[in-house]
């Protein structure tokens, strides 16, 4: 059922077709000039306009140019007498969607109202589709512009419509939850449960028992039967966290139910039949698990056929600025204090390794946004592991602090600040810097693309370009 309005100054016309259409089930309204039809739909917009061209006070064409100002969607078919090749031209540059020629055959203008109805339709379904997508888009606020990132986005988007088990890996803090939220929401299982466990967590029963249930009596103190999360997460998605951490036994059940596709309560006789997608994270190497023998080679191929990557933050410096962006809206948000940050601190947070990774990013905001008095963040207020951040000092001195380092990305932030450091003296020219380094300038523009910072050169050298000009 659609809303039709009805345009002609014949009487004769308006009746005809409003008994045809308002036959047809739709709610018709009829109007005898151009000047009436637009006080209607001002009043009362509709899908679809049947309009005459010739009218008395303002013409088809002329109303159709006032309509789409604010109907920009409404469907309309044009008819009329003297059907010029210049009005058609002119009813189709203004968005009508067919032309009728009168007089025309009744069941030939149905079918045109058909079809003009049915593109509408496609539209709309098309549009609350799309906003649908932006809704879940922000609601997952995943930051990050990195190429690293896009590929992620990509095999989100991907895995999203298919069902088979996704593995994530990545450091701690690198967002491994807040991806596999997003496969859920962005799969046709968005309506349906979310049900995230950290299988690091239990012990083995206990782990057991929360996965697949358990019948009265199985053991002391199950009083009732109980849903494990598998059934729970029916038709939805399960998030199994630290999917490394399960002991051995474990790991041959989780096997059974990704096979089979069926659970056995704790205690129960029967099995059930389940609908569950997996999506599994760890973040620790399974494939080195495997060869050591503490994880079943079976199950991680059952579960990793689909992997996703997450790069630890030191590997998408370029996503720094942004992400502190975000959390400062975040923390101003929650916190209503309004506080913003200096150059000097965002240039000192995108230089430090960040062991913890995003987590430890937001974090040092949140804490930097509730300490904060003065309004901006300075790097005074920032946790002494960022501001006394030197790898040099750190390579120099060869002391290994207490608490350890992480070798790796201690030895990445050095590379990156030594190119840094070589492109500053050479004003970004690549071939000198090259030099300095004892790199081939190939393997340069390999460590610069690597770092993300190759634009970096292009600034350095327009900037030297500038200074030379002033001075
Ligand atoms: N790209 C990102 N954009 C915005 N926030 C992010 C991003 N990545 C991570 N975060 C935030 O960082 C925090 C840690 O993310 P999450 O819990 O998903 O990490 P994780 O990989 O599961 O960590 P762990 O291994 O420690 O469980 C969360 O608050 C999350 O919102
Ligand atoms: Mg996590």
């Amino acid at each position: 059922m659609a809303k039709i309005l009805i345009v002609d100054d014949e009487q004769g016309m308006r009746q005809l077709l409003s008994l045809v259409f308002g036959r047809a089930n739709h709610l018709v309204r009829a109007a005898e000039s151009g000047r009436r039809a637009l006080e209607m739909l001002r009043a009362e917009p509709a899908d679809l306009i049947i309009s005459d061209v010739k009218m008395p006070d303002l013409d088809g064409i002329e109303m159709l140019r006032a309509v789409r100002e604010f109907l920009p969607d409404v469907a309309v078919i044009m008819m009329t007498a003297f059907a010029t090749v210049e009005a058609a031209r002119e009813a189709f540059k203004l968005g009508a969607d067919d032309f009728i020629q009168k007089p025309f055959d009744i069941d030939e203008l149905k079918l045109i109202v058909e079809k003009a109805l049915e593109r509408l339709h496609l539209l709309q379904e098309n549009r609350a589709f799309k906003r649908a997508q932006r809704e879940r888009g922000r609601l997952d606020q995943i930051i990050g512009r990195s190429p690293r990132m896009q590929a992620v986005y990509q095999m989100i988007e991907t895995v999203a419509g298919v069902q088979s088990t996704v593995l994530i890996t990545g450091e701690s803090g690198t967002g491994k939850e807040m991806v596999a939220r997003a496969v859920h929401n962005l799969s046709p299982r968005v309506d349906k449960p979310f049900m995230p466990i950290n299988c690091g967590a239990f012990t083995e029963t206990l782990l057991e028992s929360e996965l697949f249930g358990y019948v009265r009596g199985a053991f002391t103190g199950a009083t009732a039967n109980r849903k494990g999360l598998f059934e729970a997460a029916d038709k939805g998605t399960i998030f199994l966290d630290e999917v490394g951490e399960m002991s051995p036994t474990m790991q041959v059940k989780l096997l059974r139910v990704l096979q089979e596709r069926k659970v056995r309560p704790v205690g129960a006789h029967e099995e059930l039949a389940i609908d569950t997608r997996v999506i599994a994270a760890t973040n620790r190497d399974l494939q080195a698990m495997v060869k050591q023998g503490t994880f079943r080679e079976d199950l991680f191929y059952r579960i990793s056929v689909i992997p996703i990557e997450l790069p630890p933050l030191r590997e998408k410096t370029e996503d720094i600025a942004d992400l502190i962006e975000h959390f400062l809206q975040k923390f101003v948000a929650q916190t209503g204090k309004t506080v913003n940050i200096s150059e000097k601190s965002v240039e000192l947070l995108e230089h430090y390794s960040w062991p913890g990774n995003v987590r430890e990013l937001e974090h040092t905001i949140e804490r930097a946004v509730a300490l904060e008095r003065s309004g901006t963040i300075q790097p005074e207020s920032l946790p002494q592991q960022v501001t006394h951040y030197s790898p040099a000092r750190i390579a120099s001195a060869f002391d290994l602090p207490d608490e350890g380092i992480n070798l790796t990305a201690h030895l990445e932030q050095l590379e990156k600040t030594y190119i840094l450091e070589a492109l500053r003296r050479t004003n970004g020219n690549q071939t000198r810097a090259a030099e300095v380094l004892h790199l081939s300038v190939r393997s340069l523009r390999h460590l610069l693309d690597k770092h993300g910072i190759r634009n970096l050169t292009a600034q350095l050298r327009s900037d030297a370009v500038g200074r030379g000009a002033a001075e």
